[in-house]
C-alpha cells in the first residue's frame, strides 16, 4: 500500500468519500488523481478497519434509527457508526471516511428488498456489515452462516426499549422477510401495517445488530488473517443438511442453490426421497 502524503489525508479527511469519488469521476479527463488509498482500509486488503464496539449500544442504536431508513439500514448503520466511534481517538482519518459511507444506499433492503419480502433486511445488513469488516473468505462465510442460522431458529423480538412493554415473539424458520413477518403476525395477531409491526421490525433489527457485533468482536483476529479459524457455534440442523449435500452447488444432484430450511417449502420431502419410488 503507498503510504497517503498529508495533504491527501487532509482532502479525505475534509470532503467525503461520496463527493470526492464524484469530483474523481468529473476530474477523470484532467487526470487530476485521487488519493490512492482510503484510510480506512486495512493495509494489503479489501476490508475496512474494525474495532471491538459495545454490542448493546449498537442494539439501542439499530433500535432508535429504524425510522431513518428501516431494517437493512439501521442493522448496518449501527454497526458502522460504532465502529467508527471506536476508532475515531486512536484513528481519526478511518473514522471520518467510515462516516462518510453512503449509508442511503441500504434502504432498499426495507421490507424485504423493496418491499419484495425475501432476504430479511436485517439480515441483509448484517452479511453487509460483516463483508464490509472481513475480506476473508473462510471468515466471512462462516460469520454469515451462523446468522442465516441465528435468524432462523432464534425466537424474536428480544430487544427491550425503555419503558416498553415485550411483544409477541416468533420463530421465523426462515430468512425470508414474507415467512419471518407472516408467521409473527399470525402469532401476534397484529396487522403487518401496524405500529406494532413497526416495533417488532425495530427490536429484530436491534437484536440482529446486537448478534452481529457479538460474532464481529468475538472474530477480530480471523477477520482478515487466514490462518486464524472463524469461531462460530451454529451448524444446519438436518434434514436440511443433508438435503443440501445433494442439491446444493456441488452436490451429487446440484440442481439448486439455497441453505434454507428446505421443508418449510418442501414439507412432504425426506432426506432418501430419491432412494424411495
Ligand atoms: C442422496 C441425494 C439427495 C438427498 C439427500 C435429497 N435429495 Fe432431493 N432429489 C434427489 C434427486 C436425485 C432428485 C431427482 C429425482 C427424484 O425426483 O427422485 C431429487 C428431487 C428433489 C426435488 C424435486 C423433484 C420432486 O420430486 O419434487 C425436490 C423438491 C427435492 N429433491 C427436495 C429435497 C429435500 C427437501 C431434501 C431433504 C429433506 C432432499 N431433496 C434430499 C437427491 C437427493
Ligand atoms: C421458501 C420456499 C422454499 C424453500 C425454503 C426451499 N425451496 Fe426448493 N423450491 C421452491 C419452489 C417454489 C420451487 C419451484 C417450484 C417447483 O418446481 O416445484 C423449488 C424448487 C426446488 C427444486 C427443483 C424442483 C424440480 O422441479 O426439479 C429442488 C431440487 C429444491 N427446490 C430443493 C430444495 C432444497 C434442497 C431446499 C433446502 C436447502 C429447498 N428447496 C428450499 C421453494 C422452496
Amino acid at each position: 500500500m503507498t503510504k497517503m502524503n498529508r495533504r491527501d489525508a487532509m482532502r479525505f479527511a475534509g470532503v467525503g468519500l461520496g463527493s470526492l469519488f464524484a469530483c474523481g469521476a468529473a476530474q477523470s479527463a484532467s487526470a487530476s488523481p485521487l488519493p490512492q488509498t482510503n484510510p480506512a482500509l486495512v493495509e494489503g486488503t479489501e476490508a475496512w478497519k474494525y474495532a471491538i464496539i459495545d454490542p448493546e449500544k449498537v442494539a439501542r442504536d439499530a433500535y432508535y434509527g429504524y425510522h431513518v431508513g428501516h431494517c437493512m439500514h439501521t442493522t448496518f448503520t449501527s454497526i458502522v457508526t460504532n465502529v467508527a466511534s471506536a476508532l475515531e481517538k486512536t484513528d481519526p482519518l478511518a473514522s471520518a471516511a467510515m462516516l462518510n459511507f453512503p449509508f442511503h444506499m441500504l434502504h432498499y433492503g426495507a421490507s424485504g428488498a423493496n418491499g419484495w419480502g425475501t432476504l430479511c433486511g436485517s439480515l441483509n445488513g448484517a452479511m453487509a456489515a460483516v463483508n464490509l469488516f472481513c475480506a476473508n473468505e473462510k471468515t466471512l462465510k462462516a460469520i454469515c452462516d451462523e446468522l442465516g442460522n441465528y435468524y432462523e431458529r432464534t425466537m424474536f423480538p428480544n430487544f427491550m426499549p425503555d419503558d416498553a412493554d415485550p411483544l409477541p415473539q416468533s420463530i421465523s424458520g426462515s430468512v425470508l422477510c414474507h415467512v419471518s413477518v407472516g408467521k409473527w403476525a399470525q402469532v401476534s395477531k397484529y396487522r403487518t401495517d401496524s405500529p406494532e409491526r413497526t416495533d417488532r421490525c425495530s427490536r429484530l433489527s436491534a437484536d440482529m445488530a446486537k448478534k452481529t457485533a457479538e460474532l464481529l468482536n468475538l472474530n477480530i483476529k480471523s477477520l482478515n488473517v487466514e490462518e486464524i479459524a472463524p469461531i462460530v457455534a451454529l451448524k444446519r440442523p438436518e434434514p436440511a443438511a443433508t438435503c443440501i449435500k445433494c442439491h446444493n452447488k456441488g452436490g451429487t444432484t446440484s440442481n439448486t442453490i439455497g441453505k434454507m430450511t428446505c421443508r418449510e417449502c418442501h414439507p412432504e420431502k425426506t432426506p432418501d426421497h430419491s432412494l424411495q419410488d
